[in-house]
């Protein structure tokens, strides 16, 4: 029995946030933006808009992808969910009509679509479902602090939906196997210090009393991140395609995680992948965590560079630290395209 992938989609809010929009108030330029992340834009939501908007806007395409109208659990991926509680799944699950199904959030950052793919195919390959809608979905720009110029430009919003049912593994669209890891010695090498019960219990309370302002933003020390992401995305890659039993030139598309187009491309020249197996989307929708790789995914499939039967290699790496892998051969599913 495996998960096999029966349906694609996703979304992005409207407002389009260039470069120069940001250099309006940020003390960057566009050369500087694109020579050192491969970010030519990135969207934001709109005031009021948030996370379980974009994800049952995503889930209700992956859906339509699939040619279904129910599934048996839904799993959200996030890490700028609407509220600190509940999680957003139950109600995108209701957004949706789908009933009382099992559903829930899970944390896992940039990684979140790699976490949420196995969690996914776990619950198939236990019986607890025999489908899966399975959304990463975030509005992380409403966790950035527009006025650092380190975080500012890199982060987008968006959300991308997957259906896992369950099949064969012999089957185009059966997932794994995967590899996951983390690192929690270098947690704080990505972090959002106030808002949770460490700065609650420390400061007596939720309304932060003494807090810096700018510790209710995202705090990332980039060089030492680079560095980790290049190195655990590249070794968890190679793991994932050992236990397939892949070998590197068997791979046709390279769809890593878009946090700097600089990373995709060391992995993909430290696992000796030429360029033209590397997808990339960052240019248009920045680096957007759990959405990241089903978004790219579907903008992939819709430009032709993603064709069925084609051997696909996916993997992630964000806070945590988390990263994760898997494989699979692209299955016959249409796939609108995210606009
Ligand atoms: N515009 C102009 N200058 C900027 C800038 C910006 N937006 N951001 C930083 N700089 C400056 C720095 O202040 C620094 O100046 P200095 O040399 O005078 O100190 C210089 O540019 C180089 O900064 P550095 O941080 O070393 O740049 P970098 O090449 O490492 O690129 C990141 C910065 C964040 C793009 C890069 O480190 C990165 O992508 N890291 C990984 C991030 C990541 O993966 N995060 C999420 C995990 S999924």
């Amino acid at each position: 029995m495996a998960a096999v992938l029966a349906g694609l989609g996703g979304a992005l809010p409207a407002g389009v946030v260039t470069n120069d929009d940001l250099c309006a108030t940020l003390d960057s330029t566009d050369e500087w933006i694109r020579t050192r992340t491969g970010i030519g834009e990135r969207r934001r939501v709109a005031p009021g808009q948030s996370t379980r908007d974009l994800a049952a806007e995503a889930g209700a395409r992956a859906l339509k992808s699939a040619g279904r109208g129910a599934v048996d659990a839904v799993v959200v991926a996030t890490t700028s969910a609407d509220r600190l509680c509940p999680a957003v799944a139950p109600e995108v699950a209701h957004q949706l009509g789908l009933g009382p199904v099992p559903a829930y959030d899970l944390t896992s950052a940039c990684s979140g679509f790699l976490y949420g793919l196995a969690a996914a195919a776990g619950h198939i390959a236990s019986g607890v479902a025999e489908s899966v809608l399975f959304i990463g979905a975030e509005a992380f720009t409403t966790m950035v602090n527009p006025a650092d110029r380190g975080t500012a430009p890199i982060f987008g919003d968006g959300a991308g939906a997957v259906v896992l049912r369950r099949g064969t593994p012999d089957e185009p669209g059966a997932v794994g196997p995967f590899d996951l890891g983390s690192d929690g010695s270098l947690a704080d090498l990505l972090a959002i210090p106030a808002g949770g019960a460490r700065q609650r219990s420390a400061t007596g309370g939720p309304r932060g009393d003494g807090v810096p302002a700018e510790d209710w933003y995202l705090r990332m020390e980039g060089r030492p991140l680079y560095v980790q992401a290049v190195a655990r995305m590249t070794a968890s890659a190679r793991a994932v395609l050992d236990r397939a039993g892949w070998a590197v030139s068997d791979v046709d598309v390279f769809a890593g995680h878009q946090a700097n187009v600089r990373i995709v491309r060391a992995v993909a020249e430290e696992l000796e992948l030429p360029d033209d197996r590397v997808a990339v989307n960052i240019d248009r929708v920045g680096n957007t965590l759990a959405a990241s790789v089903p978004l790219l995914l579907a903008d992939a499939a819709v430009r032709g560079r993603l064709n069925p039967g084609d051997r696909v290699l996916l993997s992630a790496f964000g806070a945590g630290l988390s990263w994760g892998s898997t494989v699979l051969r692209w299955p016959d599913i249409p796939v609108e395209e995210v606009r």
